[in-house]
């Protein structure tokens, strides 16, 4: 099988998978009171007076009434419904534990016996009130989502008050998707700023609003689990802010954003966007919906529906989230977000205590990071459930509390006992730890003593606790929660540097006065928690000075995060334009290419399975205080799927800027993809601007495509930085763009590799420190000698030395070196093949010596 077959294989299992409807493993119809099955959008329910001792009803005196009145206009299911005169059930036996989704239907009239409109009733489900002295004036249906982890479920009609009798006409329970309410990601609007809300599944949510933001209504027999959604336009505070979008093309599904489940395609293929038709693109105002609660105050969750079926391209779209006036969410990327995938559902979980008011207000408007030409903010779906357990203490819950307690006394007597076990067992292993040190500090590779040893890393802090090292070693590196809150000041607004797919990044501080970055997995990103581990395991052991390292994680409380290095000097991006720093000089900028080169040449190379990075760009190459370059964020794109084949677009690629054309064709990604990406960097260090500028003209929009066109005229020095003008020496300045050129090619197999990459940016060096002007390099003799990459290395004091920066690296050896080519580049080549022998860490070396 070819590796095409493979992938339309491939194409038609996805589709498989996606086409395949939901079916519940526990799935109760009734049609309540109907001596016949009725099949509604091609479901059935079953009548539950068909056949006595079959109905799952249980105790409890109850009959069956019929409407008199059978109008055409409402469906059959509700031409008969079943009256309670006394406390009576349904029991429903339960085959999967979990999230169930239970509906009641009631659809009042008048029959001979009984008003039903009369009515006052309870309803209890497993003993949990979900409806108390509840009187029906219209037909309705209520919904709920609650967890059942009893082998029955059973639903209990109490009649209330004077009438003395209590109905229903129809019931669904059935299970849901399990990851349709997760265990994380939502997060908690509190006083004291977004925490994360824990247990969402355990609490039983009634739904109040279900909003196809854009959309028309969609029927059960549109949506996967059967629910209603109504439009949005009655709930816009102003409409003309709001303009509806749709497409036509179905949604992405991908793992990590939204499934089918979660709302269906017609959820995700209309929104609203910002309305400009009387505004210009720059304006900014927000859209606000306001959606009734119910007054009285309550815990709600809001679940809200994104898919970017607004943007032409990427990262267009940056957009802020509010809710009752609180930020919600700040610049949310949903290019990131959806790893790079337009149109593509996602949706965010939050919990929200709403007030008096009776409504929870909504608004999204654009965010300061959109380009000003295309300042937008969508929505396309709302969800939001009353937390129930939050309500008025209630008797189930009063009853249940003496369980609780002597549930708690007697958790307490077991976590005492498990944490004296554990006690004794930490301090075996210490000592176990102890004895073992000196023998792993010998062994070469990753090990967790590194944290101890005389890296930049140092112990974490007084009282980190390490966990004892799994067989990947990498739980050495593990750290508590309670640490990073502390290093970030409890997660201080303030200190976010950014936000990426993973979620937003922090700056902090450890105890020991180490500076961190800090990428906490937002609630929303749910990458799971497998893949973190891998990536964990990855990145642990990729450690080198031209790669930002990572310090450790923490994983705990449903909490995902990784901490990196902190490397002051942030982006090279911003070195290069649009902040107002100070330009950097052209060696500095070689220096840079030079370390990053050597940087993705260890991730291609140094490693066993050979790591692509997948999204070279200037904003993931940082500078540290010395300016010396280290490459980030490497790694986490890994398990992340791919543009999917529909993006095969010129605007696509016009637009992303970096991303290798070949990839188009051939659906995958491989080192030359990086290579390509780097070129694009390397033009970028040249002429200063961005890859993409959609503010210029058309030909000049797309940056390498333009640099090359001049290259090839032999012109490049025409559209370099204003600030290197005269600067450059001609000869130095050729072999750059050439090499640029190189990686710029159309084929992968044209292109050479980070390693002649890097070998031509130390010879352009050259050029330009030593002033070398002569020819005979230029006609390529002087290639690099093939060098196998496990050549021995006698420059790896250099490269692992701490304190010697990159730059005065090559000033020391500028000194050293005659103007002659020869011998200078003997004493260069040894720089860039770094081979296996970095794999060693600085802890591991310095415990060598
Ligand atoms: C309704 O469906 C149930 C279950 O399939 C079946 O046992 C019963 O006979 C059906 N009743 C009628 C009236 O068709
Ligand atoms: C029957 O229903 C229709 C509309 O649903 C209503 O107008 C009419 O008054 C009803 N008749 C009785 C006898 O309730
Ligand atoms: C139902 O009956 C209770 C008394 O048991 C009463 O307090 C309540 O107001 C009644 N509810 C309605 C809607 O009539
Ligand atoms: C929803 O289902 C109805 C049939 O009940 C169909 O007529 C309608 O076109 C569907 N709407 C959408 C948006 O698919
Ligand atoms: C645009 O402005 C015109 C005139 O001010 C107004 O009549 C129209 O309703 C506005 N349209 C929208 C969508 O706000
Ligand atoms: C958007 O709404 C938020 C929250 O109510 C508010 O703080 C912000 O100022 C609004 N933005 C604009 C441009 O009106």
């Amino acid at each position: 099988m070819n590796i095409k077959t493979l992938h339309l294989l491939a194409v038609v299992l996805s589709f498989l998978y996606f086409s395949e409807a939901f079916t519940p493993q526990d799935n109760y119809l009734i049609a309540c009171g109907s001596n016949v099955n009725i099949t509604v959008d091609n479901r059935r329910f079953l009548g539950d007076s068909a056949r006595p001792g079959s109905s799952y009803l249980s105790a409890g005196k109850s009959i069956s009434v019929v409407n008199p009145n059978r109008s055409s206009s409402s469906s059959v299911l509700y031409n008969t419904a079943r009256v309670f005169t006394s406390a009576s059930s349904y029991a429903f036996s339960i085959k999967k534990f979990g999230t169930h989704l239970v509906r009641l239907h009631f659809f009042p009239f008048t029959s001979m016996d009984y008003n039903l409109n009369t009515a006052n009733f309870s309803v209890s489900a497993n003993g949990v009130f979900l409806l108390s002295n509840f009187a029906v004036q219209n037909n309705i249906i209520k919904e709920y989502m609650l967890m059942v982890d009893k082998v029955e479920l059973e639903i209990s009609f109490m009649p209330m008050g004077k009438s003395g009798f209590a109905f229903v006409s129809a019931i669904e329970v059935f299970s849901a998707p399990s990851d349709l309410i997760a265990d994380f990601g939502a997060k908690l609007m509190g006083t004291n700023g977004i925490e994360e809300f824990k247990n969402l599944p355990s609490q039983i949510l009634e739904t109040v609003q279900r909003i196809n933001v854009g959309g028309s209504k969609l029927t059960p027999f549109n949506d996967t689990l059967w629910r209603t959604w109504v439009p949005d336009e009655e709930f816009l505070v102003l409409k003309s802010a709001a303009k509806i979008a749709s497409t036509t093309h179905t949604p992405k599904y991908q793992k990590g954003g939204a499934s089918r489940e979660v709302a269906p395609d017609n959820v995700y293929m209309t929104a609203q966007q910002m309305n400009r038709d009387n505004s210009s693109g720059f304006s900014i105002f927000n859209i606000t919906w306001d959606f009734p609660v119910g007054v009285g105050g309550a815990r709600h969750f809001v679940r809200l529906h994104f898919c970017d079926i607004v943007s032409l391209s990427l990262n267009q779209l940056y957009f802020n989230v509010f809710i009752n006036g609180f930020f919600a969410y700040k610049d949310l990327d949903l290019s990131t977000a959806t790893f790079h995938l337009l149109a593509s559902p996602y949706y965010i979980d939050f919990v929200v205590d709403s007030d008096d008011s009776g409504i929870v207000r909504i608004s999204v408007g654009p965010s300061d990071l959109s380009t000003t030409l295309r300042k937008n903010a969508i929505l396309n779906g709302v969800e939001i459930m009353k937390i129930l357990n939050f309500g008025s203490p209630q008797t189930w819950s009063r009853k249940r509390s003496h369980w609780v307690l002597a549930g708690s006394i007697i958790a307490g007597f077991a976590a005492l006992c498990l944490a004296i076990v554990l006690f004794c067992f930490v301090v075996k292993c210490g000592k176990k730890r102890a004895k073992l040190k000196p023998a792993v500090s010998t062994g070469t590779g990753w090990t967790p003593l590194r944290v101890y040893g005389g890296s930049t890393h140092s112990r974490l802090s007084e009282g980190t606790v390490f966990a004892s090292p799994g067989s990947n070693g990498y739980l050495g590196l593990k750290i508590p929660f309670a640490d990073l809150q502390l290093a970030t000041n409890n997660f201080d607004k303030n200190l976010i540097i950014g936000s990426g797919g993973f979620g937003m990044v922090y700056k902090g501080v450890l105890r020991d006065n180490t500076k961190i970055a800090l990428k906490r997995g937002v609630p929303g990103s749910r990458q799971g928690l497998p893949e973190f581990q891998t990536e964990i395991a990855i990145l642990s052991k990729i450690r080198h000075r031209h790669l930002v390292s990572l310090v450790g994680f923490c994983e705990e409380q449903s909490e995902m995060i990784l901490v990196y290095e902190y490397v002051e000097k942030g982006p090279l991006k911003n070195h290069l334009y649009g902040s107002g720093l100070p330009p950097l000089s052209w060696s500095q900028r070689l220096e840079i290419c030079i370390g990053s080169a050597r940087g993705l040449h260890y991730l291609h190379t140094g490693s066993a399975q050979g790591i692509i990075h997948r999204d070279i760009k200037s904003t993931n190459i940082l500078l540290d205080e010395n300016y010396v370059a280290k490459v980030a964020d490497f790694g986490l794109s890994r398990s992340g799927p791919c543009l999917d084949e529909t993006h095969v677009s010129t605007g696509v690629k016009g637009s992303f800027g970096y991303l290798d054309p070949e990839y188009f064709r051939r659906q995958q990604l491989t080192d030359k993809s990086d290579v390509y990406s780097f070129g694009v960097v390397l033009i970028e260090v040249l002429c200063a601007r961005p890859a993409v500028d959609p503010l210029l003209a058309r030909e000049q929009v797309n940056l390498a495509e333009w640099a090359m066109q001049w290259q090839k005229k032999g012109l490049l020095e025409k559209i370099i930085d204003p600030y290197l003008v005269g600067k450059v020496k001609p000869s130095s300045l050729k072999k750059y763009g050439d090499t640029a050129e190189k990686c710029l090619a159309e084929y992968g197999v044209d292109r050479p590799s980070i390693g002649d990459v890097l070998w031509n940016l130390e010879h352009a060096l050259q050029l330009q420190e030593t002033g070398t002007q002569g020819e005979p390099q230029e006609d390529g003799h002087i290639t690099p000698p093939e060098l196998p990459v496990s050549s021995t290395n006698t420059r790896i004091e250099e490269e692992n030395g701490a304190g010697t920066s990159g730059s005065r690296t090559s000033q020391v050896f500028s000194q050293l070196m005659t103007s002659e080519a020869a011998p200078l580049i003997s004493k260069h080549y040894p720089l860039y093949s770094l081979g296996n022998a970095l794999d060693l860490n600085p802890a591991a070396a310095a415990a060598r010596e």
